[in-house]
């Protein structure tokens, strides 16, 4: 099969399922996402940070604050650890001594915390409106009609599914049960080879780029080994021919943030700042990523920042908090971010300090807001997938 630039060069169409932008049990026609049992302090507050402290003060080693990288700054400060998704998902399981965790982060990280901590801990989403869009593209109900697809097409049992984190518990479940495993940004690659040592396929959930930058970056496949399954669409929009014929079955999901990067963006600032590094994030498009000079996750990111050379120019490719504390921790070097439209990523700047500081008084008031809890069932299956990935080598 051709691939065409249509089936990865371009966002998919938005489906009304994909704007759901504020993720699960959310309300969109409220500023705030949910209701906030109790006060949820204005932002206006003064006091909010010397709040936080001494709520975080009184909970003590009974609280453990985890910050995904797209936090805001204004959180961050609070976070016991800060990380990448992987990182977060092996810092809240190394943690059984915490009663809560509270998630600065969004719906899906959240779930998988909870997931791999223990019983008797708990786990806190400060504002349940913090989804995540691309886990949103694809649900348990479609990622089983396609597994139907493929069954029928006599490739179910040579197919692995591989599931980025970003993804609902449900489809972690789903990938568990079908001998699959999780990945993130920062071990793509190790849990696409030991996808191929299990299989001849992968169905790859649900980010495409992250899939294909992978399979053609790092793994040497063609853009032609690579299809993409469009849930949309009646048998997903491919023949049981394609489907045969493909290494790599990609869902047709995206990072609305990361989409927005294009080869004109890069294009640009090549021409306004000579001698820039392109560094950018996989869940970018391919063409993208294709003209970057650097590739990986947001902790890769960091590094590579941390150690280039003051003076060194930089146009990163990723979320705008994250751009943004980068640049102001490394005076001494050019940090830009890629485009010349600032994009943040919305749902994870629905936790900001007034929520941190409502989840923080209110265990401290006794009572424990918004626990994110994945059932048993959901949860055997997913944790195997994600025990999979941490014992990749
Ligand atoms: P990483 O932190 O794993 O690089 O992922 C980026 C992201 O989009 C998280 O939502
Ligand atoms: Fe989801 Fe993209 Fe936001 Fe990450 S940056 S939480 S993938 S919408």
């Amino acid at each position: 099969m051709t691939t065409t630039i249509e089936t990865y060069g371009v966002d998919p169409t938005p489906t009304p399922l994909a704007l759901l932008l504020l993720g699960r049990e959310a309300d969109p026609n409220s500023e705030r996402g949910v209701e906030c049992p109790g006060d949820l302090p204005p932002a206006s507050d003064p006091d909010l940070v010397e709040r936080a402290r001494a709520a975080k003060e009184k909970l003590g080693d009974r609280v453990f604050i985890l910050g995904h990288h797209y936090q805001r700054d204004e959180v961050i400060e609070f976070a016991d650890v800060t990380g990448d998704s992987f990182k977060l998902a092996r810092d809240a399981a190394a943690r059984p001594e915490a009663e809560y965790i509270v998630f600065c982060g969004v719906h899906f990280m959240a779930e998988s915390a909870d997931i791999l901590t223990g019983p008797a801990q708990q786990v806190i989403l400060p504002d349940l409106a913090a989804g995540c869009s691309m886990a949103d593209m694809a649900t348990a109900e479609q990622v089983a009609e396609c597994w139907d697809v493929l069954t029928d097409a006599g490739i179910a049992d040579i197919t692995v599914p591989v599931s980025y984190m970003n993804s609902s518990a449900d489809i972690k479940a789903f990938t568990g049960k079908h001998g699959g495993t999780i990945c993130t940004s920062s071990n793509a690659k190790r849990a696409l080879e030991w996808a191929y040592e299990q299989g001849q396929k992968v169905l790859f959930l649900p980010d495409q780029h992250l899939g294909r930058n992978t399979a053609v970056r790092e793994m040497g496949f063609s853009l032609d080994d690579c299809v993409l399954y469009n849930p949309h669409k009646p048998n997903g929009g491919l023949t049981a021919e394609q489907l045969r014929n493909a290494k790599m079955i990609l869902w047709r999901g995206h990072c609305s943030v990361h989409g927005r990067f294009s080869l004109d963006s890069v294009n640009d600032v090549r021409a306004r700042i000579p001698g820039v590094t392109v560094l950018v994030h996989p869940e970018c498009k391919h063409e993208v990523v294709a003209a970057a000079d650097m590739v990986g996750s947001t902790e890769y990111i960091i590094k590579a920042l941390d150690a280039a050379e003051p003076g060194s120019k930089w146009a990163i490719g990723t979320e705008l908090n994250l751009v943004r504390r980068m640049a102001k921790a490394h005076p001494d070097k050019e940090i830009v971010f890629l485009d010349r439209a600032v994009c943040f990523c919305s749902t994870m700047n629905r936790i900001d300090l007034p929520h941190l500081v409502w989840a923080l008084e209110s265990l401290v008031d006794g009572r424990v807001p918004n626990v994110i809890t994945v059932d048993p069932e959901t949860e055997k299956y997913a944790k195997a997938a994600l025990d999979r990935m941490l014992a990749l080598p």
